[in-house]
């Protein structure tokens, strides 16, 4: 195998939104190189919709002390409340830092940047729902990724793209550096580094029906927890509530922030229900919880009664073509319906993981409970836990969340280089990696032990157990279901036996770190004996924050998880009941 060594002060792996943000910062103090298995534009940022909150009080009366009450209440008061106020409170320089970049924002006929409203976010700490997303049509995460990309190509930042990160070398509790696989020619490459920032995104696919790209498989969380670094919070997944029925395609919120409404078989506005004050624009968790409750009572729509409606027919032509033209497009090209006139089958989609690699507020990876900074090693955007989303993620706090925390990733690396040395990398380090490669490429291919089939089995199993709902009982099933795929794993074949872009090798690499997202996923869901936020205990119904107000942070123990906890870090916002 051929083995390419390079060296830089400062790798970042990832070219979403906070991997960009953090290479602006970072990249005119150091020899930079953004690593990213995709081409830069293709990354996963590019899919999300709706836009990005900042109290611009553009369209009304708003202050970031009402966007931080909302996203503290929201999280199910697990968020950090100090962390909460750094997201809410630099939202607005942030908005205002990439309009001048030259993001072509949504307007208002008085030239000011529009906004929209959006789940959770309301005025004046619940009075009704707040016109705090700031938003270019229904693609605002593509005029993200595209907007710091072109800053970041302008700056000159150096790219390796389509190569896959495979590991990280630590030596001494001190960065060396990663090793990566290129797709295109199957070298493997050493970078030399002293500062990492990881930047991977999440780990949608560890379920069957996501709104997340095929490359969402926790890369990131996944080489730093075989290293020994715990992941916090994982019993905390979003579910989406308006996928598209079986397909899981995102229609934004936005859709409900316009007007939209959900229905269940018999037209009813079950929200009105479930959530008397704000109705279709609760949080996540509770309309996804809503709608799995109306399909499980029998009132779901169609031959199988198990999707709801999202009714966009009453906001007319105009509005939907110009401030959702990308979601009505999805829909008439999947679904074959015109929205303008008909109702959309929707149902919740896997999409957001509130927990991963901890961090503090710099953007700094912590190796304990503890808060022990780990030198050298950075995680922002999805791949990392601050935690700013605790239980449950205010949509729009995500595009907001990467450019804040991106960029205070590329500042902390900009600090640790100027305080240290370059270090060196020994060319044996990448010697188990290409073994490890050898040994898939080596191996006979048996349908078992497909990656294909494994994958599947998981996606399928985690969708039965641990989704919206889950009890002990499911979750023990799944627990030995896991241990049966690892096993399985053990044995993983390939097919395609090829050097140049061999995507079921990376795949059989991205199946492994899958296995350890569910793994830590299910572990901390049945340890946590509550409910809160997005994690649904239907024995454990209540939240206890007698017990429970704290964050779990998982290691990795054979094929399942140690658990250990550290206290929330709570501020002005007294924990409450959470009624909308
Ligand atoms: O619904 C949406 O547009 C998604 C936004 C988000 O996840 O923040």
């Amino acid at each position: 195998m051929k083995i390419v060594k390079h060296s830089f002060d400062g790798v970042i792996v990832g070219a979403g939104g906070a991997g960009l943000r953090a290479a602006i910062e970072a990249a005119p103090h150091m020899k930079l190189a953004v690593i990213t298995k995709l081409y830069p534009t293709r990354s996963h940022t590019g899919a999300a919709q709706g836009g990005m909150s900042a109290a611009l009080a553009n369209v009304e009366e708003d202050n970031w002390n009402w966007h931080a009450f909302d996203t503290v209440k929201g999280s199910d008061y697990l968020a950090d409340q100090p962390a909460v106020d750094i997201l809410c409170k630099e939202a607005i320089d942030a908005v205002i830092e990439l309009e001048h970049w030259g993001l072509p924002f949504s307007r208002l006929d008085n030239g000011k940047i529009a906004q929209r409203r959006f789940g959770g976010h309301t005025v004046k700490e619940g009075e009704s729902p707040a016109f705090r997303a700031c938003y270019a049509a229904d693609r605002t995460g593509h005029m993200i990724l595209q907007t710091l990309y072109q800053k970041c190509v302008s700056m000159g930042v150096t790219f390796f793209d389509e190569f896959q990160v495979l590991d990280i070398k630590i030596e001494d509790g001190i960065c060396q550096g990663v090793i990566a696989y290129e797709l295109a020619t199957g070298d493997i490459h050493i970078f030399e580094t002293r500062a990492v920032t990881f930047a991977t995104g999440g780990f949608g696919k560890i379920f069957k029906v996501s709104s997340n790209a095929h490359s969402l498989t926790g890369d990131g969380p996944g080489i730093l927890y075989q290293k020994g670094i715990p992941l916090e919070d994982m019993e905390f997944y979003q579910f989406h509530p308006t996928g598209i029925y079986r397909l899981g395609i995102l229609l934004s919120e936005a859709a409900r922030g316009e007007g939209g409404i959900l229905r269940n078989k018999d037209g009813e506005r079950f929200m009105e229900r479930y959530a008397p004050s704000i109705k279709d624009l609760a949080p996540r968790d509770m309309v996804s919880r809503a709608i799995a409750t109306e399909i499980s009572e029998g009132n779901g729509a169609g031959p199988d009664s198990d999707y709801v409606y999202l009714d966009l027919t009453h906001l007319g032509a105009e509005t939907i073509k110009k401030k959702l033209p990308d979601i009505t497009d999805f829909v008439r090209t999947y679904v074959k319906i015109e929205p303008i006139e008909e109702p959309i089958p929707v149902q919740p989609t896997a999409h957001y993981a509130m927990g991963g690699i901890p961090t503090d507020v710099y953007s700094r990876v912590l190796s304990d409970e503890k808060g022990t900074v780990l030198p050298g090693v950075y995680a922002a955007g999805e791949a990392a836990c601050v935690s700013v989303h605790g239980a449950n993620r205010l949509g729009t706090n995500s595009l907001l969340d990467i450019v804040v925390f991106g960029k205070r990733a590329g500042q902390s690396m900009v600090d640790y280089v100027t305080q240290t040395k370059p270090n060196s990398i020994s060319d044996s380090a990448s010697d188990d990696l290409s073994k490890k490669i050898q040994n898939l490429i080596d191996k006979e291919h048996t349908d078992e032990f497909s990656v294909a089939n494994i994958r599947k089995d998981l996606q399928e199993s985690m969708e039965e157990n641990a989704k919206i709902f889950r009890t002990k009982e499911t979750l023990e099933k799944q627990t030995e279901i896991l241990e049966e795929l690892r096993d399985r794993y053990e044995n993983v074949t390939i097919f395609d036996k090829s050097k140049v872009h061999n995507s079921e090798l990376v795949e059989a690499i991205e199946l492994d770190y899958l296995l350890d997202m569910s793994e830590a996923t299910v572990a901390s869901a049945l340890a946590r004996n509550e409910s809160r936020g997005a994690h649904s205990r239907q024995d454990f119904p209540d939240r206890d924050d007698t017990n429970f107000m704290k964050h779990s942070f998982a290691f990795k123990k054979d094929n399942t998880a140690n658990l250990k906890y550290k206290d929330v870090e709570l501020g002005k916002y007294e924990p409450m009941e959470r009624k909308y």
